[in-house]
């Protein structure tokens, strides 16, 4: 078996874990952030340089790397992790999940998914087995089942159908997928809001006995409650002793969320993507570069981080590099909004150690500006 999950620590005045990961490519703390390099790269970075800010894992997207180059090269030059020069562990998304939100002219069927590149218009076609055979070439540890993410808001009916059909393509999946001593194939838990059908869904998958499971589905644009509450109900229903992953989150305080409630794994692009538009995540919440206000402010972005940003540059300096248009401001802010989130989990697994997670989420979200 690929891989391997031992879990640590439950904790007692929530639903948070410790736990470790053992993949082909080396060993997770979770919970665990995971950087998102869709194309085969963290945007900006080296891969040096995610893996001194403390990343040990990252996410690529199959739909992007099929796409371009292409996973028959990408196989050619000895897997995803050679390709890129990343020696630790990756997890790839199956393309389930941009294949409807960035496609053009997508028809679903039982089949899978006809669509045209947003890149060029050409014509593909992805379903189960072709997503595993592409997450097969490009070696990851960890794949994902191709599934569909229900969108928000859908009828319960849609819902209903949507999540039938992922349960079918994930037995699919699993079928296809061979190399299982080398890769670990995830299930995704879908249902949209309705707690039944996410019931049927993890009851469904469970028998299916995956390695781990992820939540997927959620963060969709539904209310934060809402949020919280399918997935304080879903949790439950996979087994302790398998990692659970939430896909697509990342901000803080949904980091918080998510842990609290049973949640060994999240991804998103957000701390990369916030960085390059100059929105920095600070420890008093965020900070817009540009702002004139920082001119001649020569403190570093968050006065309590340490990050390699932080050490030597200012607030004022990084704001002149994005107000000429240097490449290095995006940089400087990606190095600084990766750090963040990765101690930021560091900070939490350490408070779960200490049986104080409770209150080091009240501090944070205090000083962060959250009500
Ligand atoms: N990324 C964020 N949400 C989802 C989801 O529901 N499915 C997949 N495959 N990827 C996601
Ligand atoms: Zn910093």
């Amino acid at each position: 078996m690929a891989i391997k999950f031992e879990l640590l620590k439950e904790s007692k005045d929530s639903m948070a874990r410790l736990g470790k990961i053992t993949t082909p490519h080396g060993e997770i703390e979770t919970p665990i952030f995971m950087p998102v390099g869709t194309r085969g790269t963290v945007k900006a970075m080296t891969p040096e340089e995610v893996k001194i800010l403390g990343a040990q894992i990252i996410l690529a997207n199959t739909y992007h790397l099929y796409l371009k180059p292409g996973h028959e090269l990408i196989s050619e030059a000895g897997g995803l992790h050679k390709f890129m020069n990343w020696d630790y562990p990756i997890l790839t998304d199956s393309g389930g999940f941009q294949v409807f939100s960035l496609s053009d002219l997508r028809k679903i069927s039982e089949e899978g998914v006809e669509f045209r590149s947003h890149i060029d218009g050409s014509k593909h076609f992805i379903g189960p087995e072709k997503s595993m055979e592409i997450q097969n070439a490009l070696g990851s540890d960890i794949m994902m089942c191709f599934d569909e993410c229900t969108p928000y808001p859908s009828s319960y009916e849609y819902s209903k159908q949507s999540m039938e059909m992922t349960t079918r393509w994930a037995k699919r999946c699993k079928e296809y997928h061979k190399n299982t001593d080398k890769q670990g194939l995830f299930g995704i838990v879908q249902g949209g809001m309705f707690k039944d059908l996410r019931e049927q869904s993890a009851r469904d998958l469970v028998e299916m006995d995956f390695p781990g499971y992820a939540v997927g589905g959620l963060s969709v644009g539904e209310p934060k409650d809402l949020m919280c509450d399918l997935l304080e109900f879903t949790t439950p229903l996979l087994p302790k002793n398998k990692p659970r992953y939430l896909m697509g989150v990342g901000t803080p305080d949904y980091l918080f969320e998510a842990v609290i409630r049973g949640i060994d794994m999240a991804d998103c692009v957000l701390p990369t993507r916030l960085a390059r538009n100059g929105t920095v995540l600070t420890s008093r919440g965020k900070l817009v570069i540009r702002n004139a206000k920082y001119a001649k402010d020569f403190s570093k972005l968050d006065p309590e981080c340490d990050c390699y940003a932080c050490t030597n540059y200012s607030r004022a300096y990084i704001r002149h590099l994005f107000n000429v248009g240097e490449i290095l401001g995006a940089r400087l802010t990606t190095i600084h909004n990766l750090y963040f989130l990765i101690k930021l989990m560091e900070n939490i697994r350490e408070a779960i150690k200490e049986d104080r997670l409770l209150e080091y989420k009240e501090e944070f979200y205090k000083k962060y500006g959250y009500i």
